[in-house]
């Protein structure tokens, strides 16, 4: 006899895949957008494969704490193929490991968002995602900030823009678009750019200088503004916007090195997340960052010795 699964009801428009202090923060912030439908719409998806109900606390910028009722979808939920929107929150090296065997459980036509620091899971997804064309794959990242205080209270820590942009496959619906403009709140920017892989490429030069300095120097972002650091910052944006060059996309390096030291400057007090990686002993996402500039380097046949350099630094202090 065959084994028929009946979808429950209030299945979930939109779904986050991993509920870290990123995958948290979104779900807060869609939820109470002014785009959110009454009811929720929105659910995390765990690790587990059953779904569970979860209480959640999100201590926002003034210091007050709201608590919610959260799904935490399970990865064998039948729901998941009532999925529309799928935002995915997890580290860069996570990506294929916890996306890819879902894929078959979504429906042909479910939108894919990845938002993650660093570059090189894009191109496993979308070749996945190829033999689907129905489906479609927008990139994202977002400089926005959250500390987790506990596995389900998060405090939201720092503003920042959220960058989108479509990469391949069907494009985001207009409805599903407009739904995403919620993240667009408090004053933070949400942008839409087309082609995006030119703004994902300058987020890579911030995380390329911030992130592996300040691991290897145990400091906050803000001391990489010291001249002692100016040197080496130049050298690592010039092989960068070279090896871009290379991909196809044109950088100003001017405009890049500013934008890193906008970043340093706006962000002086916070510890990076490849310096908190380090610290708490977890794998970092340099493969992704500088590994990336050097994996796209070697294709072009370009020497990128500080970026391979930091590479190697990195990976001595913490396998990945
Ligand atoms: O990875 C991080 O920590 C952040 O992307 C950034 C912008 C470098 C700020 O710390």
């Amino acid at each position: 006899m065959a084994n028929t699964l009946t979808i429950p009801s209030n299945s979930p428009n939109i779904a986050i895949l991993g509920a870290g202090a990123i995958g948290q923060l979104m779900y807060h912030q869609l939820c109470h957008s002014d785009s959110a439908l009454p009811g929720n719409d929105t659910a995390l998806i765990g690790r587990q494969p059953h779904t569970q109900q979860q209480q959640l606390q999100f201590t926002d910028h003034s210091g007050l704490t709201h608590s919610s009722d959260a799904l935490i979808l399970g990865t064998n939920d039948p729901r998941l193929a009532e999925v529309s929107l799928l935002l995915v929150c997890v580290k860069a090296y996570q990506v294929a490991t916890a996306l890819l065997p879902l894929l078959n459980k979504l429906s042909p036509l479910c939108h894919i968002v990845l938002l993650h620091n660093g570059l090189g899971p894009h191109l496993v997804v979308a070749e996945a995602l190829a033999p689907h064309p129905s489906q479609g794959l927008t990139l994202g990242t977002t400089s926005q900030a959250a500390l987790k205080i506990s596995q389900w209270h998060i405090k939201h820590t720092g503003f920042g823009v959220t960058q989108l942009g479509y990469y391949c496959g069907s494009e985001l619906s207009a409805g599903l678009k407009a739904r995403m403009d919620g993240l667009h709140r408090d004053n933070q920017a949400l942008e839409w750019h087309q082609p995006v892989l030119a703004v994902l490429w300058q987020k890579l030069a911030i995380n390329a200088v911030i992130n592996p300095l300040t691991a290897l120097h145990h400091c906050a972002n803000g001391q990489l503004a010291n001249d002692e650091y100016w040197l080496q910052i130049a050298a690592i944006i010039e092989e960068l916007v070279h090896v871009a060059k290379c991909d196809g996309i044109e950088l100003d390096p001017v405009l890049i090195s500013a934008r890193v030291y906008q970043v340093i400057k706006l962000t002086a007090a916070n510890y990076s997340s490849m310096y908190q990686d380090v610290a708490h002993h977890r794998a970092t996402e340099i493969n992704y960052i500088n590994g990336y500039i050097c994996q796209q380097a070697q294709l072009h046949r370009l020497a990128v010795p500080h970026n391979q350099q930091l590479l190697e630094q990195v990976l001595q202090l913490n396998p990945s």
